[in-house]
């Protein structure tokens, strides 16, 4: 597979891999760590696939030396990375665990050192425990005690940080963790999923205002997981069913942020289960923001139930689908991008997250070839460059994920990382793609993509 398929991007386009602390780190016991909801749920018999654990996972916490060498060897141009509040505030408030800040003080350098920008996450999923015993995410109390973490970090670590990400997909936190419990902290009920939903983007909003007030100009964002709800047919109970959908899971989250408000829709049809506002919640959350990061993966096709609440549909037969089972349809990354433009006016955006998992192997030479990879991201960096082209403001794409690693409720069982991790050993081997996307960053600096289009 050639990489000269994908256009010429504009030259300051930031080329990134993605990865999350819980997912790579290890050293759980480690560093002053305290307990998160991940360790508590993978300790929870029948929680998470085979009984993984997030205990040793790429070891990244001892490793990211080789792996910053990794990244240099690629050529990325930023790394995203997430910081685990239970490394900086064990007992989730109060006592801080200055070795955990200090981890994340040499990865720093280490990224600055071999000229790579830094795009931190400040919550990606791996809540202290302690918190959650207080009520998590449906307590409001939250917001205080991630504003109180944000301004540790952004105190310490602000100086060397090039963009802040405040939550990665309250989306998946909201309904994932709250909702139906596949994910920790495996709670459900549809009022404690609203509540936490609507203090998720509240701590958002306060982060948004310390980071101003610390680091006046610091990039500050979000990561919102936006799938694409399409309906299955056109009756007119597939299309409402679809606007559903689309209205819990894209718009719950888009409006408040972009529009200061909460959709109609959805709050006429959620009777006693809609959250608390209080006055100013929504100008808090809707404080502009400097971009939006952008995670796609698939698209949904929706026909409606018998109580006209969306399915999924079956499978196409034309249609190719990753290891997750997750459709591969490029065109919906396209699709969500010209809506935020065209609906929401956004006034930046970075792909955040976007890759595949397939069930990788070593072949008898010690290679991982995986063209479905290659394939997958040169269809989607071709959406994303269609989307450019046609003037929609993204400036940059975030491979997911660098490393295979701890797929939450899948453990190891899914490899979506450019590098194979070899799990009993942790050797690290790039596998086909990561030289596919070494190759695009390359050509896309050098220009040759550009002269050959051109003719020059
Ligand atoms: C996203 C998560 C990320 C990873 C990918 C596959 O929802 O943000 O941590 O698990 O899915």
């Amino acid at each position: 597979m050639s990489s000269d398929h994908v256009m010429q991007f504009p030259p300051d386009f930031v080329w990134g891999a993605a990865t999350a602390s819980f997912q790579i780190e290890g050293a759980t016991h480690e560093g002053g760590r305290g307990e998160s909801i991940w360790d508590r749920f993978c300790a929870t018999p029948g929680k998470v696939r085979n009984g993984d654990t997030g205990e040793i996972a790429c070891d990244f916490y001892h490793r990211y030396p080789e792996d910053v060498g990794l990244m240099t060897e690629l050529g990325i141009d930023a790394f995203r990375f997430s910081i685990a509040w239970p490394r900086i505030l064990p007992d989730g408030r109060g006592r801080v665990n200055h070795e955990g800040l200090d981890f994340y003080d040499r990865l720093l350098d280490e990224l600055l050192e071999h000229g790579i920008r830094p795009f931190a996450t400040l919550y990606h999923w791996d809540l202290p425990q302690a918190l959650e015993d207080l009520g998590g995410w449906p307590n409001r109390d939250i917001v205080d005690a991630f504003g109180e973490y944000t301004e540790i970090v952004a105190g310490r670590l602000g100086d060397r940080v090039d963009s802040w990400i405040t939550l990665n997909e309250p989306r998946v936190s909201t309904w994932e963790g709250y909702g139906n419990g596949r994910h920790a902290p495996g709670r459900t009920s549809q009022a404690d999923a609203l509540a936490a939903s609507h203090h998720l983007l509240l701590a958002h909003g306060r982060a948004v205002e310390i980071l101003r007030r610390v680091l006046p100009g610091a990039k500050v964002g979000i990561t919102l997981d936006l799938h694409p709800v399409y309906p299955a047919g056109d009756s007119d109970a597939d299309r409402a069913a679809a606007k559903r959908m689309d209205g819990l899971e894209n718009r719950w989250f888009l409006d408040p942020i972009f529009r200061g408000e909460y959709p109609a829709d959805v709050l006429a049809s959620l009777d006693a289960g809609a959250p608390v506002i209080l006055d100013g919640d929504l100008e808090s959350i809707s404080a502009p923001i400097d971009f939006l990061g952008v995670n796609n993966y698939s698209r949904q096709v929706v026909s409606a139930g018998p109580d006209g609440a969306g399915r999924d549909v079956a499978r196409d037969p034309e249609s190719a689908y990753t290891d997750m089972g997750w459709e591969v349809y490029p065109e919906g990354l396209h699709d969500v991008l010209i809506r935020l433009r065209d609906e929401y006016a956004v006034p930046s955006i970075y792909i955040t997250e976007n890759g595949a998992a397939f069930a990788d192997v070593r072949s008898h030479d010690g290679a991982v070839r995986d063209p479905e990879r290659e394939a997958f991201l040169e269809a989607y960096i071709g959406a994303v460059g269609r989307a450019v082209a046609a003037g929609v403001p993204v400036h940059g794409y975030f491979v997911w994920s660098l490393l295979d690693n701890f797929e939450w409720g899948w453990g190891y069982g899914k490899r979506f990382g450019i590098v194979y991790v070899e799990y009993p050993t942790l050797e690290r081997v790039p596998k086909g793609s990561f030289g596919w996307y070494r190759d695009l960053i390359a050509a896309q600096r050098s220009g040759s993509l550009l002269r050959e289009a051109s003719g020059m």
